[in-house]
């Protein structure tokens, strides 16, 4: 009887096995076949510039999985071929390559895609990216960067989508659907790669590589919601990051990789490290040796060693001595094999040739939209822009015409003689006549010798565009600067500018926020545009003469002054929050001690940026009626819809972002004083009203507690619809 039970019960559990994926049947068949060397070749990759005998050998023998940096088609076919038809399971290896914001056609970098709010341009960006790279053999990117940056020295800044964790999820998530689609095995899709895994934009005193120290909680609400999206949203990869975080770095952190990512999120895609970064872990002070490194990071569940040898030079000492399961081996193979199946590469190993692959006229219209969308209106006195009545213009500064620079930082494969400058953009427009004199040579360009011809050309004409910021190599990778003012001359040459009494419209390209509040007050107008890409130059030209109008907003706080950084508008309230605030010169001589303040704000610089997050003009005005609540009361298993009226009161048809922003006024661990939850751009014709709609649920106002568990209180919270993170009167509601 017990045997006929237990009998019964194995068949009933068999009957109720549900069938194995096929994917997973096909990674157990070729797994199966693997010997032990060829596992842990699959677990190595190379850098595959060029096509050597050694590297053929290598993959012949098996002992590469993937190749990063080849974009020559034909080496890229000719290197699959030896992989496919030579090595003895003839598996496929991956193309990879940085493809950060474009291949070909360059987009503005993400912290300028960050600034459209549009996740819709984000994703046609990421589209047009991946169809210029996948016809040059590149099915995997190392792209999205969404790691929150709240650092403007921190020269990634750039390559991220800000501040704002919701943001960074949002455009993380646009950009993964951009390059991937719903069919990984479509030709032109691109396996994106969440990275860096975890907490990189935290690094002390924002210079790269640097340490983090992130509180479980902080990293849980701030650093790893944008990651927990990416897996939600189906993403590929994830790459690991170089610091070091807590004390451990993360390439060796089991916490992260397999407590957060392969058990709380069950996560099944392919994670790599850093280039380097397992051997990194040795002048980190985590490991003794490349035999250590290699250890600590296959018992991390790292599945692929990016450039360190360590995997392939050590493993197979590490297994035999048992330091390494062959199971843990089997788990980061079944990844990486699972992504190898997933883009159909045992199918269609090879790239077939695509004519005219590159800077489609469709895809430079996408760019510029994108850079026009990207672009930020900070300040436009007596309406100078748009131009009218025009006939000529000064165009003046050291970026008015470098297309390496307008590009911006990793864009490995754009080709800057294809950038379209601001001046070659003026000088293609009828009945506007174009003095142009550059005035500095480049961004840090200390010789005055140039600006007294700058001046010149602003006295011939009717107004002086000034292109100001800094080159490209000043941000991106290993790019931090202490001083994030404008370098070189470019300040005199905006004084100088100014002196002649012309009308001074400034365009900023920059990759970073710039402490530039002085060289601000001097002009009429002001332009930012986070470096925009091939199109920069047709686009300002189009926002300039009115042809377009800007919608750009900051991802990111834009400090008065260095010395407030990190700066960020989701700060806490402190205990003495600023006000009474005197500022340096106005403290009388020999004040008392506590004769002034007792407040949380610097005694220079005030407590407010020069402007927050969520900012930027228009040339029209929006007027913000109150938010209307469906309810002031939510309840745990429930939702309110909030209303917003938003009326365009100027004479421009325009997009607006309204933004949703939410407090928890009393909470058992402080919380920030806003959070953005939401936001939609809408178009607005002059003198229209939009009904702008969202929803809210007790998930949406979630903390994570002392005990690690993410939920909402109970309690009254404040809630904003408004034009940036500082505008609008709260309404309050009630989570019971
Ligand atoms: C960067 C990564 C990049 C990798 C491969 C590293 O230096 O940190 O973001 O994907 O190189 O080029």
């Amino acid at each position: 009887m017990k045997h006929v039970c237990i009998w019964g019960i194995a068949a009933l559990m068999l009957a109720c096995t549900p069938t194995k994926d096929p994917v997973e049947q096909k990674i157990d068949e070729l797994l199966s076949q693997m010997t032990l060397q060829e596992k842990i070749g699959q677990m190595n990759q190379l850098n595959g510039m060029g096509m050597s005998d050694d590297l053929k050998a290598q993959i012949r023998e098996g002992r590469v999985g993937s190749l990063l940096n080849e974009v020559n088609v034909d080496v890229v076919n000719e290197m699959q071929r030896v992989a496919v038809e030579e090595s003895r399971l003839g598996i496929p290896l991956i193309f990879a390559r940085d493809v950060i914001h474009g291949f070909k056609t360059i987009f503005p970098i993400p912290l300028g895609q960050a600034a459209t709010w549009n996740p819709e341009i984000v994703e046609a960006g990421a589209r047009v990216a991946a169809k210029e790279a996948t016809a040059s053999g590149i099915r995997w990117t190392f792209s999205p960067m969404i790691d929150v940056s709240r650092d403007a020295r921190w020269g990634r800044i750039a390559e991220s989508y800000g501040e704002d964790t919701y943001i960074n999820a949002v455009m993380g998530v646009a950009t993964i659907k951009g390059y991937q689609t719903d069919n990984l095995a479509d030709s032109t899709a691109m396996a994106a790669c969440a990275k860096h895994f975890c907490g990189y934009g935290a690094s002390e005193s924002g210079k790269d590589y640097n340490t983090t120290w992130i509180p479980e909680v902080q990293l849980r609400d701030v650093y790893l919601p944008s990651f927990k999206a990416a897996v939600d949203a189906g993403c590929a990869t994830f790459m690991c990051s170089f610091n070091d975080i807590n004390g451990v770095p993360s390439t060796g952190s089991k916490f992260l990789n397999k407590r957060i990512l392969r058990e709380e999120w069950q996560y099944d895609g392919l994670l790599v490290t850093d280039w380097g970064s397992m051997q990194q872990m040795i002048p980190h002070g985590y490991c003794s040796d490349m035999k250590d490194a290699a250890e600590k990071a296959a018992n991390a569940a790292v599945d692929m060693d990016m450039m360190s040898y360590g995997y392939i030079d050590h493993l197979e000492d590490l297994v035999k001595e048992g330091k390494v399961s062959e199971k843990t081996i089997d788990e980061a193979v079944r990844n990486i094999l699972r992504l190898k199946f997933r883009l159909g590469l045992f199918e269609n190993p090879y790239t077939a040739k695509v004519e005219n692959p590159y800077y489609r006229p469709e895809y430079l219209e996408t760019a510029k939209q994108a850079a026009i969308e990207s672009t930020i209106l900070l300040k436009n006195d007596n309406n100078v822009l748009p131009l009218s009545n025009v006939t000529s213009v000064a165009v003046v500064g050291p970026l008015s015409n470098v297309g390496v620079d307008q590009i911006g930082t990793w864009c490995f494969d754009g080709e800057p003689e294809k950038s379209v400058t601001p001046m070659q953009a003026f000088q293609q427009l009828e009945n506007v006549k174009v003095i142009a004199e550059p005035g500095l040579q480049y961004s840090r360009d200390k010789s005055q010798a140039g600006i007294n011809k700058a001046v010149a050309a602003a006295k011939k004409a009717d107004v002086v565009l000034c292109f100001v910021g800094e080159e490209a190599i000043l941000s991106g990778e290993a790019k931090c600067r202490a001083d994030i003012s404008l370098p070189g001359a470019q300040s005199q040459l905006i004084k100088e500018l100014k002196a002649t009494g012309k009308p001074l419209v400034l365009v900023v390209m920059a990759g970073r926020p710039l402490t530039m509040g002085a060289e601000i007050n001097m002009a009429d107008a002001v332009l930012w545009q986070f470096h925009a890409g091939t199109m920069a130059g047709p686009a300002l030209a189009d926002l300039i003469m009115g042809k377009a109008v800007p919608s750009g907003k900051l991802p990111v706080t834009m400090p008065k002054m260095v010395g407030q950084v990190p700066m960020y508008y989701s700060h806490k309230n402190t205990g003495r929050p600023a006000s009474n605030i005197t500022l340096i010169d106005d403290i009388p001589v020999a004040a008392g001690q506590f004769s002034i303040g007792s407040t949380s704000y610097h005694l220079d610089a005030g407590d407010k940026p020069l402007y927050p997050f969520g900012y930027g003009l228009s040339y029209t005005s929006f007027e913000y009626g109150q938010p209307v609540l469906s309810d002031s009361v939510m309840k745990q298993d429930g939702q309110i819809t909030v209303t917003c009226q938003v009326k365009n009161i100027g004479k421009y048809d325009a997009y607006e972002t309204a933004q949703l922003y939410t407090r928890d006024l009393v909470a058992s661990l402080c919380q920030p004083v806003r959070q953005l939850k939401g936001f939609q751009k809408v178009w607005i014709k002059a003198g229209e009203t939009a009904t702008v709609t969202f929803t809210v649920k007790p998930a949406d106002l979630a903390f994570c507690h002392e005990d690690m568990a993410t939920y909402a209180e109970p309690g009254e919270f404040h809630l904003w619809v408004s034009a940036d993170s500082q505008q609008g009167i709260p309404v309050k509601f009630v989570l019971k």
